[in-house]
Order: structure tokens, then sequence, then C-alpha cells
């Protein structure tokens, strides 16, 4: 039998239920110890899917039994976790958005590299079966040259949302709005499906949402290396959660996504792609590749490779929503490569 890697959860909120489920039914993982400021959280999380709970990250840094640790906490404190963690020798998965500027994640990702130790990001969409069709046609050319994506995100998050806890809602803690929680998904997925980005030009506002400081709502303009256009539209005050469109275009056919199903017409020919199994017991908008995405991390782990959605991944990511703060703020196209070197980043609408 596989040995099991001992992994510890740290932040048990909303989403900790899907890494401890996760981690309990895989067969080569453990949770070893779970970790919350809030001391009954970790405790309760413990009970249910095992290890042992505290309200001490410095005791999570000093059992050895861990070898890999899990950040699901707000993201202002995604850094400084996680950077004592690979500090600390463990390997990690944070998260989305790994961190809220460029500096940290540059940081955490030459941490990891220079620990010799795995930095992995959640963006568990990727491991969709419609994802995972749409890149293989993209790969094999089956689209022909890339000329073009859209994508479009309808969502509704409630006043009551966000009062639910101080660091929603706000620049200095969740680091952004609907860009930066929910949209980070569907710019990732553009980043994966579409590759280089060269400039973004975006125009962000706070439209449905009074009591709070960030953007609600938001559009913008990437140009990719391979001249491609990509327009994105995303909003979190839309009455009801709608499922989010993407389309990628190319010179000899198209893709799209329509939640979790994906339709490819190739020379007019059409073929479906739908998920195998459709029971969730979690918001169906958060996907269901948590499990799939961990199962891949820690085989990598096992395998001693690197991992598919790495620390470099998370950032680009990360930057496609800061250079849009930046391009909104300023009203300029901004290079997205210079501003990952450089990093100008502008919090403020
Ligand atoms: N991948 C997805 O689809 C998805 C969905 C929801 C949330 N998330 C992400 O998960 C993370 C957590 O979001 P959430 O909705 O669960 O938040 P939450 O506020 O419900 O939970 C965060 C937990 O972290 C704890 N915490 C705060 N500071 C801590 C610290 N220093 N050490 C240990 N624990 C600490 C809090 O007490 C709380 O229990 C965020 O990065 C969020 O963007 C991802």
């Amino acid at each position: 039998m596989e040995r099991k890697i001992g992994v510890a959860l740290v932040g048990c909120g909303r989403i900790a239920p899907l890494h401890a489920k996760a981690l309990k039914e895989l067969p080569f993982t453990e949770l070893v110890m779970t970790m919350d400021v809030i001391r009954e959280r970790a405790e309760e999380m413990a009970k249910e899917y095992g290890g042992k709970g505290t309200d001490d990250f410095q005791e999570v840094l000093a059992n050895p039994e861990v070898e890999a640790v899990e950040i699901c906490t707000p993201h202002y404190n995604h850094a400084r976790l996680v950077l004592a963690a690979l500090n600390a020798g463990k390997h990690v998965l944070v998260e989305k958005p790994m961190a809220i500027n460029v500096e940290d994640a540059k940081e955490m990702i030459s941490t990891a590299q220079n620990k010799g130790l795995q930095l992995g990001v959640i963006f568990q969409n990727r491991y969709n079966e419609a994802s995972r069709a749409v890149k293989e046609a993209i790969e094999k050319g089956e689209l022909g040259q890339i000329r073009g994506a859209r994508a479009f995100l309808t969502w509704h998050r409630s006043d009551e949302y966000y009062k639910l806890d101080p660091w929603r809602g706000t620049w200095a803690q969740e680091g952004g709005g609907v860009l930066i929680n929910q949209a980070i998904h569907t710019l990732d997925l553009m980043q994966w499906l579409m590759g280089e980005i060269k400039t973004v030009s975006a125009s962000c506002r706070r439209w449905g949402h009074p009591h709070i400081e960030v953007e609600d709502t938001a559009e913008a303009y990437f140009r990719f290396a391979n001249g491609a256009l990509g327009c994105f539209y995303a909003n979190n005050c839309y009455p009801t959660d709608e499922p989010i469109f993407f389309e990628i275009t190319g010179d000899r056919g198209k893709a799209q996504i329509l939640a979790d199903r994906a339709t490819i017409i190739i020379d007019g020919e059409s073929r479906e792609v739908k998920p195998q199994a459709e029971s969730v017991s979690h918001p169906a908008y958060w996907g269901r590749g948590h499990q799939i995405q961990l199962a891949h991390f820690y085989q990598s782990l096992l395998k001693g490779e690197a991992v598919e959605i790495d620390g470099r991944s998370g950032m680009v990511a990360m930057a496609m929503v800061l250079s849009m703060y930046a391009s909104s703020a300023t009203g300029a196209e901004i290079d997205f490569q210079q501003f990952i070197k450089g990093s100008h980043e502008v919090n403020g609408l």
C-alpha cells in the first residue's frame, strides 16, 4: 500500500470541509491536524474528519507528522502562513488567490524553490471534464488558430454575505471583490487555455453593494501573445447565481463551456462533454474539482514530481486581477509582463 502523507488544514471556515472530506477519502492522505484561530472550529473539524484540533499555528509547524499544509484562511494572511509553512519544511497547497500582491507571490514561489518544496494553488475548475476536454481540443489543434475568448459571469453575493466575516469586501483583507474572490477561477481558465498575456485593459466599479469598499462589477480586454483577444465580464450583484459562459474561438472551430458542460464545434460538427457524476453536496458553482485537484497534488508529492497548478500559475491568475485594478484606476492599458516584473499595484476604484 502507498504511504499516507500527513496533512494539516489551516482555516476551518466555509471551504474547509471540502478539503477535509477529500483528505479523509483519499487513500494516500491523512488529516493529522486542523487549526483555526477560533479553536472550536478546529476541534469540530477534527471531530468530524480526523486529526487533532488546535488554535496554535506553531504546533502545526513543529509537528513532524505534518508533511503538507493546506491554507484555507482569508486572503490577507495567505502569504504569511504559506511562507511560515515553507520555512518550516512543509509542502503547501493554498486556496485561491495565493496572495493579494505580486511581491508576496514572488517570495512564496522563490521560497518553495529554494527549499525544494512544492507550492500548489487551488483552481479546481481546471479539473472539470468540460475544461479538460477544451484544453485537449486546443492542444490537438482541433480549433485551428485561436482568435478569441469571451467569458461572462453573473453571480449573486448578498449584503449578508459581505457581513458574514469582517475580511470580506475590504481592500486590505479580501484584496478586491468579485474579481479576486469569485471571477479569478474564470480568469485562470482563460490564461490556462489562451496562454501568455500581453496587455490588459479594464474597468472595475462598485455598482450593487454600496456598503463594501471593493468592486462588484468589472470588464476587461486581454491581448494574448498568440494575437487573440479575450473579452471578460463579471459581476456578483446579479439577482441569482447563473452558470458561467466561456467560449474560445479558432479559425476551424469553437469550444463553449456553460457551467460544467462543454460543446465543441469543429468544421460544423458538434460534440458535448458532460460531467460523469452529477452529485454535489456543496454549491455547484464551486465546481466538483477539489478532490481531484488534491488527488493530483498529493500524487505529485508521492512521485516527487512538480505539481500541476503551481505558484507561477497562481501568480498569473492573481496578477490578472491586480492588473485589472491598475488599469481601471489609471485608465491605461497595462503591459502584463512588465506588471509582473515591476509590479505597480493600485488598490481602489
Ligand atoms: N476554491 C473555491 O471554490 C473556494 C470557495 C470558497 C472559498 N475559497 C477560498 O477559501 C479561503 C477561505 O474562504 P472561506 O469562505 O472558507 O472563509 P471563512 O471566513 O469562512 O473561513 C476562514 C477561516 O479561517 C480562520 N482564520 C482566520 N485567520 C486565521 C489564521 N491566521 N490562522 C488560522 N485560521 C485563521 C477563520 O477563523 C475562519 O474560520 C479563501 O481564500 C477563499 O477565497 C475558495
